[in-house]
């Protein structure tokens, strides 16, 4: 099986595909974690990298599409794969067609931004595994603790509200029209993800059958 998970920023990616990952027995692959990777490796493409995501900015679509095919590559997605956050505009649409990697489905997580804001305002993230919470309404259940490796929590540097508001400007105009391009391949499921985690989470497995 291989999913996307499409949605804006703070729209609960990732959130739900780390339940369906559980669930199902497939990795998770969220480009944005793989890119805060290298950022994190100090190399000269970290560098780059931070200086785009730093203000909300995409990658452009030829480091991002070498870095998740590299990803792909390993052991771990040979029974498929969910990704959260590719593609993300049209070009990394078509590469998926290049390379021949067939979706299962598309899951649209519909937001409004009213939400997304508070949403990207309360969201915690493990420095380490980067399992992400809310600390209102997805707590981890020690105060600043991550449930799944015990390390520390930390606020993520482009959640501050200019940078989400870019990041916002940037999904409406490059992302959004991938919903029809999914439509027309009959690829797209909608689930509205302004429910709760368990909610939004249930209507995933009815979607997929799991
Ligand atoms: P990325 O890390 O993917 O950021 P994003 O798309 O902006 O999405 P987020 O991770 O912010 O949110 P999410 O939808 O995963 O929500 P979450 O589950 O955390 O990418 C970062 C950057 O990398 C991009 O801005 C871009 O610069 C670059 N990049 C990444 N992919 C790229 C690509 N393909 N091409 C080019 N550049 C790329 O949930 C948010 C909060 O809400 C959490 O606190 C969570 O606990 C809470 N929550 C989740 N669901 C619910 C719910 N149902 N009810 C209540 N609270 C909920």
């Amino acid at each position: 099986m291989i999913l996307t998970i499409l949605g804006a920023p703070g729209a609960g990616k990732g959130t739900l595909a780390s339940a369906l990952s559980e669930v199902i027995g497939i990795p998770s692959i969220s480009t944005g974690a793989l890119l805060r990777n290298e950022i994190a490796s100090g190399s000269e493409l970290g560098v780059y990298i931070d200086s785009l995501i730093s203000k909300g900015n995409f990658v452009p679509d030829d480091i991002m599409v070498r870095i998740l095919l590299n990803r792909l590559k390993s052991e771990d997605c040979r029974r498929g794969y969910i990704l959260d956050g590719f593609p993300r505009n049209a070009d990394q649409a078509r590469h998926l067609i290049d390379y021949g990697i067939n979706l299962t489905r598309a899951l649209l997580l519909d937001i409004s931004d009213d939400v997304i804001v508070s949403r990207l305002g309360g969201r915690r993230e493990c420095v380490s595994c980067r399992r992400t919470y809310h600390i209102a309404d997805n707590p981890p259940k020690k105060e600043g603790i991550c449930d799944v490796c015990g390390n520390a929590l930390r606020i993520r540097s482009d959640d501050d509200k200019e940078i989400i508001k870019n990041r916002l400007k940037i999904y409406h105009k490059e992302t959004e029209p991938l919903i029809s391009f999914f439509e027309r391949k009959d690829l797209l499921s909608r689930i509205d993800a302004s429910k709760s985690v368990e909610e939004t989470r249930n209507a995933a497995f009815k979607i997929l059958g799991v």
